[in-house]
């Protein structure tokens, strides 16, 4: 998916230790590259603390461990995943006898230090933050003492989960908005509130797209990079991967912007209940 993708042109790619294949995605890459498809320095690859590594000292080692997979000397933007911590160990999901979550102590600011220093030594371009909300976004702004403040914040965004309250915040200070499942996720049960109903029928999306010869897939990407939304599609397929690159060769309309905005339902698929 990663060779088809950047055959295609997709330059950013996004990844995390805890989706178990940054040594496939490493690969891929460096492939491309030996190939002379690409240079390292035209992909952008975000990697991800995961939350059993939000103690400082942790935090290098893991994005030196996640280089040594990749096989990359850098990541181009590294993210605090998400703003709690697990306790610390082999067990990415740790969980007690009674099958709860073990939480850890962890004070962000101390692991935003510990990121700026990876950036400083040159292990991460940029660095930024994944699931932050406005209050623990001022949290780390407001640190006595901040070196880079985040460059980024991943969160779900897409028509039916708009945002608009933490777009226009992160607008205001110069934090670019990541949106992840940008499609409406694959409604896996094992992780997505399937309640809300599937993006990808919505008929404003459906209609709109006829009009330009488009899926409602293309139409929901659109709308967002056109609102200043960064997107990150995921897809295995490549007639699917090529379908989302689709997107450059026309524009929504100011009334068709606000008619898909209007969709917004204010309901997360991705819970993150934990
Ligand atoms: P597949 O990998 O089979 O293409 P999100 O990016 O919001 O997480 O959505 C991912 C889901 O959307 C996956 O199930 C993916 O399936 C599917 N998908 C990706 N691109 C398209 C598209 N253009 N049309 C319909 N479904 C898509």
């Amino acid at each position: 998916a990663v060779k088809i993708a950047i055959d295609t042109g997709y330059r950013h790619i996004d990844g995390a230790f805890v989706y178990y294949n940054e040594h496939e995605v490493g690969q891929a890459i460096r492939e491309k590259i030996a190939e002379g498809k690409i240079k390292r320095e035209d992909i952008f690859y975000c990697g991800k603390l995961w939350n059993t590594c939000h103690p400082p000292e942790l935090v290098r080692p893991t994005l030196e461990k996640t280089l040594k997979i990749l096989q990359l000397d850098y990541v181009d933007l590294y993210i605090i995943e998400l703003p709690m911590a697990f306790k610390p160990g082999d067990a990415l999901y740790p969980k007690d006898e009674n099958g709860k979550f073990i939480y850890h102590e962890t004070d962000l600011c101390a692991t935003w230090e510990a990121m700026e220093a990876c950036k400083d030594a040159g292990l991460a371009k940029s660095i930024g933050v994944s699931n932050f909300n406005r209050r623990q976004l001022e949290m780390i702004m407001n640190k006595p003492g901040l070196k880079y403040k985040p460059v980024s914040n991943q969160v779900e965004c897409h028509p039916y989960f708009t945002q608009p309250k933490l777009l226009e915040f992160c607008r205001q200070h110069d934090i670019v908005i990541v949106g992840y499942s940008p499609l409406g996720t694959s409604r896996d049960e094992s992780w997505v509130n399937v309640s809300s109903p599937p993006l990808l029928k919505d008929p404003v999306l459906n209609a709109i797209g006829k009009k330009y010869n488009k899926t409602a897939a293309q139409i929901a990407l659109r709308f967002s990079i056109q609102r200043g939304v960064v997107v990150i599609p995921k897809s295995f397929n490549p007639q699917r991967i090529r379908e989302n690159f689709q997107i450059f060769d026309f524009s929504l309309t100011e009334k068709e912007m606000k008619e898909i905005e209007a969709l917004n339902k204010n309901v997360r698929y991705v819970e993150l209940l934990m």
